[in-house]
């Protein structure tokens, strides 16, 4: 298994689409609107980010993303870990959790020394992976925000 970065590889951008809209999108929320909020990760800038997991023989097997906020009332938290998402046939083998700890990276890499989430599903899948609860209901949907503490390049901010 490998992980890209989307910008790289413009042909992956229809699946990724189609994760996105199908698995996060709210309801009366514009599909186009988050299409169109991934094309902006096609440039040269290291964030905000979508990485792709890929397997060996090269299929496309989940997504994450590294974006500004997830919070409108929150927009002092920079940067969330968002959309983490594994095609149903690829979980249960690590392909999330490689995901979540490639998007910590980059978030690391682009000079963030902490990172946060909205915890759609068990709060326990994150804290199994060093992450804690810092707010019990958040957003409209009420689901905890997590962060976690990761290595910054400060060089990069
Ligand atoms: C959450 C999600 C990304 C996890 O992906 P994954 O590739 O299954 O993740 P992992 O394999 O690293 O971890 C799965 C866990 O379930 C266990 N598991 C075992 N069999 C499993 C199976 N058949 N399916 C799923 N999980 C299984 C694994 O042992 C692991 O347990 P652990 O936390 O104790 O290590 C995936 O379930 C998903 O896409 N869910 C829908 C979207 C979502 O909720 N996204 C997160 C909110 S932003």
């Amino acid at each position: 298994m490998k992980v890209v970065r989307l910008a790289t590889r413009a042909d992956l951008l229809p699946v990724v689409s189609r994760w996105v809209v199908e698995a996060f999108a709210e309801p009366g929320t514009a599909s186009d609107a988050r299409v169109d909020a991934l094309r902006e990760m096609f440039s040269e800038k290291p964030y905000p980010f979508s990485l792709v997991a890929i397997d060996d023989d090269g299929v496309p097997m989940g997504c994450v993303h590294g974006v500004e906020s997830e919070l409108d009332d929150r927009p002092e938290l920079e940067p969330f870990v968002a959309a983490l998402y594994v095609e149903p046939r690829f979980r249960g083998r690590g392909v999330g959790g490689e995901l979540l700890a490639a998007a910590e990276r980059e978030c690391g890499a682009a000079g963030f020394g902490e990172v946060y989430l909205c915890a759609w599903n068990e709060p326990g899948w994150y804290v199994r992976r060093g992450w804690r609860v810092i707010a019990e209901r958040v957003g409209e949907r009420g689901v905890p925000l997590m962060s976690k503490r990761v290595a910054a390049d400060r060089s990069s901010r």
